[in-house]
């Protein structure tokens, strides 16, 4: 043949054309906004580390999350900023607690607005661990299976005032078991759990633990959060996840990870979450602030990768402005 028949540019040449055979869709309905709500009253307080987002308090929330909703975001991830913090996490299991709270004020002004809460002991912890600190061995280590007593009380805790998710995020073995059995053990058997199944030890959440206060005192998350270089754990720490009752699996973060998104997407047919990260955002604002890149451009970009990846869900604390660019 002298010259091909097949000509990819045939339709990528005619707008129309091109719109029509897009394969990846991206709309505000894919998108779950981050929110921080820290306790106290008063304004809100701007994040250094993630320009453009605030820690809100229980008075700023509400409007927050309905400017957020107005754009046809249908939920928001709420992270809980306690004023009293102790080895045990006790904020984070109170019925009163920050959270507990700003789920209630949440779902009495706006029921339609799908409230998912992260259940993690790190943001209500002194030391900022993700689980219980221990001594074995001369080392400090985090026990695992009384981690799963506090955060299952955390997550009846949140779903009792209301939320309509909850998402795990510390990686304990057999955490999603154990909030499952707790909550249906008091009735909440209709309520679903996201969990954070492939969460990697990531450079890419420092701007978040500016935001959530909550970074490890001591030693790092990688005897809990997964190793970068593994991709079959991955689909392992899914595969538990299923088998234990999660509803939804999330892979955290997300652009450095879209291999790992596709390969869970592949291997099992469930709704597949992912998490592009406080870093990830703050590598676009800066870059975009510097001129560097076009803000608008590298959010669609980014987020339409990651649907194109497999991912049916993205939290992203560009929820906000790519509802506005994308539409419904
Ligand atoms: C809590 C939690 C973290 C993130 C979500 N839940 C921080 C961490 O594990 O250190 C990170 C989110 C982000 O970086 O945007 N365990």
């Amino acid at each position: 043949m002298a010259f091909p028949t097949e000509r990819p540019r045939r339709l990528r040449d005619h707008p129309v054309l091109r719109e029509m055979v897009a394969e990846t869709r991206l709309s505000a309905m894919d998108l779950v906004m981050p929110l921080f709500v820290r306790d106290g009253v008063g304004p809100s307080r701007p994040i250094a580390s993630m320009p453009g987002q605030c820690q809100q308090t229980l008075d700023t929330l509400i409007e927050a999350a309905a400017e957020v909703a107005e754009e046809g975001v249908p939920a928001v991830l709420l992270f809980g900023i306690p004023d009293a913090k102790d080895a045990v996490a006790t904020s984070g299991t109170d019925p009163e607690g920050i959270i507990p709270r700003a789920v209630r004020a949440l779902k009495e002004s706006m029921p339609d607005l799908a409230v998912i809460t992260d259940v993690c002991l790190c943001e209500y912890t002194d030391h900022g661990h993700c689980g219980v600190p221990v001594e074995r061995g001369g080392r400090t280590v985090i026990d695992n299976d009384r981690t799963l007593d506090l955060l299952s009380r955390m997550a009846v805790a949140h779903v009792a005032a209301g939320a309509d998710m909850v998402a795990p995020s510390d990686m304990m073995d057999g955490r999603v078991g154990a909030i499952r059995r707790a909550l249906d053990g008091e009735a909440f058997q209709h309520v679903p759990i996201m969990s954070y199944a492939a969460k990697y030890a990531s450079a890419f959440y420092g701007p978040f633990r500016e935001a959530a206060e909550s970074p490890p005192k001591f030693g790092d998350r990688r005897g809990y959060q997964m190793d970068v270089r593994n991709g079959d754990e991955a689909l392992r720490e899914v595969r538990l996840d299923l088998e234990e009752g999660a509803d939804i699996v999330m892979v955290k973060p997300a652009l450095p990870y879209l291999d790992i998104v596709r390969r869970v997407k592949s291997a099992f047919s469930v709704p597949v979450a992912a998490y592009q990260v406080s870093g990830e955002y703050a590598m676009i604002k800066l870059a975009a602030r510097e001129g560097c890149i076009d803000e608008q451009a590298a959010i669609v970009e980014s987020l339409t990768a990651i649907r194109r990846a497999g991912a049916d869900l993205i939290l992203t604390y560009y929820a906000l402005e790519a509802a506005r660019l994308v539409g419904r």
